[in-house]
């Protein structure tokens, strides 16, 4: 065993860790889509909350979003981030010891997590629930990724610093600086904080750092892995290395402004409010010249998604990219957020960024990925890959279509007066005709989530496989 571990090791890169995180990501894939699928379920079925507070929909649902966000696409950052900077600086990681830490310091604060959230402790700023211990936790294996990517980095034997870890940079840095700040609190007791911030303040400096999450963390990140799975997997170089450069720099400078966009029409300064909105409307440029860059690297190589579902999963995730990012600046239009707002509406367009964009293409890099990292030729089915991607296609429209139904009447129903000047529904009616909206959604959701098993079946086969059958033990390729 230990000499088939020595064969699969490849000479120069630590992939041990990467192996370790991918992994992860389809585990923690499958349970944080499993708690999706569950308080879906209670949304449509309210019975399902059994009475059990550890089970109730107000604490799975954080517990939902730690899993998807930080566990399953904190994994896929940590695997595609490591292969990346190693392959395109050829170099093996500046520590072993300390990426291993990163490791299983990054699998603790998950576990913490899920035992902390369903016992009801939490610090109620969403996204960043965590109490103060494992907030320090977070901090302290941040900065340990931090010192890895980073220092492999400075020991490059390339000229140049590719793009794809510009944008992996700014995710590290930024989420350090967001986390650190947002979570500055005062400990009562070692389950128990209190937020140095309050009122206004409170609530800027949380969507500051909840707007900037789905930035860096969900965009900015994933962004580094399009840049360098979509040219791999097409064989093609990325089509304007120019505009690379510029979606980089433009993203990293508007996205830090548009938080107040979450605040509308709440006490937050009026300036403030517009300010937001207007670099909101700004951000869909750097994002569609991104989503652009990305697409146009299949010149000349379209004929490729008739025969590869990978590269389908990364231009489909690209489409749902360029989706999102434009009806997340129309949302932020305040008149059209005054109907969106506080319904269906914006689970849509999260799905439509989480399940599209941010596990499409983390998907889609994975199969790319694993086989290279085992050392094998290919996945074990390349048809199961495909049924894949058609789950998963199918249940983000099912999921999304069905939230932006219920969305927009709900917007409207709540809005809707008699000429006496009274309420046209009562409040009850609007959930009651969501109803049909959720049960589609749930749907929806399941298929997604019956795809990642798909997927997990097809990972451990191809790591099953007999390995001196295979070609080839390392991808030969150079960056
Ligand atoms: C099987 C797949 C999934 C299902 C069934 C699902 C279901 C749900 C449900 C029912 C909610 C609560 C909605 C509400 O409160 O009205 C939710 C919230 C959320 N989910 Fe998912 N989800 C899935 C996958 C994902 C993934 C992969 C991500 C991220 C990568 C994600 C990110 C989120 C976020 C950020 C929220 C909070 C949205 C907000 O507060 O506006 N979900 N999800
Ligand atoms: C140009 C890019 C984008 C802009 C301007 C934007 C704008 C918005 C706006 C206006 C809202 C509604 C705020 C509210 O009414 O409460 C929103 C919510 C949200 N968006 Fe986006 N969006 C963008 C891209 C994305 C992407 C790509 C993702 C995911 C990968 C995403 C994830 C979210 C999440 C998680 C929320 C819900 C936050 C919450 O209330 O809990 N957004 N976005």
């Amino acid at each position: 065993m230990s000499e088939l571990n020595t064969a699969l090791e490849h000479p120069t890169y630590n992939y041990k860790v990467v192996r370790q995180f991918a992994i992860m990501t389809v585990v923690w894939g499958i349970v944080g889509m499993l708690v999706g699928v569950i308080i879906a379920a209670q949304l449509a079925w309210p019975i399902l909350n059994f009475d059990l507070p550890w089970f109730h929909f107000g604490r799975l649902r954080p517990l939902h979003t730690n899993a998807v966000i930080f566990a399953f696409g904190g994994s896929a950052l940590f695997a595609t981030s490591y292969y990346i900077v190693q392959r395109t600086c050829q170099a093996r990681l500046v520590s072993d010891g300390l990426a291993a830490f990163t490791f299983w310091g990054w699998q603790l604060v998950i576990v913490a997590a899920a035992i902390t959230l369903p016992m009801g402790l939490t610090s109620s700023k969403e996204y960043a629930e965590l109490e103060w211990p494992i907030d320090i936790l977070i901090a302290v294996v941040w900065v340990a990724y931090a010192v890895v990517f980073f220092g492999t980095i400075m020991k490059r034997r390339t000229e140049h610093i590719y793009v794809a870890n510009w944008f992996l940079g700014g995710f590290i840095i930024t989420v350090a600086v967001l986390h650190i700040i947002n979570s500055m609190a005062i400990p009562v007791t070692l389950t128990k904080s209190y937020s140095i911030y309050s009122g206004t303040v409170d609530a800027m400096v949380q969507w500051w750092y909840g707007h900037n999450a789905v930035g860096f963390f969900l965009t900015a990140g994933f962004l580094g892995m399009m840049y360098y799975f979509v040219p791999k997997q097409a064989e093609r170089p990325v089509y304007s290395y120019r505009l690379s450069i510029v979606h980089f720099w433009a993203l990293v400078a508007v996205y830090i402004w548009a938080g107040p966009h979450h605040l509308h029409y709440t006490a937050l300064p009026d300036w403030a409010q517009s300010l937001g909105m207007v670099m909101s409307l700004i951000l869909l440029a750097p994002s569609w010249g991104g989503m652009i860059n990305g697409m146009m690297t299949l010149s000349g190589a379209w004929d490729k998604l008739r025969t590869d579902p990978i590269l389908r999963f990364l231009v489909v995730s690209l489409s749902f990219y360029g989706m999102s990012t434009f009806e997340g600046p129309m949302m932020s239009i305040k008149t059209v957020n005054a109907l969106s707002h506080y319904t269906d509406w914006t689970i849509g367009h999260v799905h439509s960024g989480a399940l599209g964009w941010v596990a499409m293409i983390s998907i889609g890099s994975l199969y790319h990925l694993i086989p290279i990292l085992f050392g094998k030729e290919r996945m074990y089915s390349i048809d199961l890959i495909n049924v894949h991607f058609w789950m998963s296609t199918i249940g983000t429209v099912l999921y999304v279509a069905s939230m932006w139904v219920n969305g927009i009447m709900q917007g409207l129903m709540w809005r809707a007066y008699n000429q006496d000047g009274t309420l046209t529904y009562t409040f009850a009616e609007s959930v009651a005709a969501s109803h049909p909206g959720y049960v589609v959604r749930m749907i929806g959701g399941t298929i997604f989530f019956a795809g990642m098993l798909v997927m997990a079946y097809n990972v451990y086969m191809t790591t099953r496989r007999d390995v001196a059958a295979q070609p080839s033990v390392a991808d030969p390729s150079p960056a």
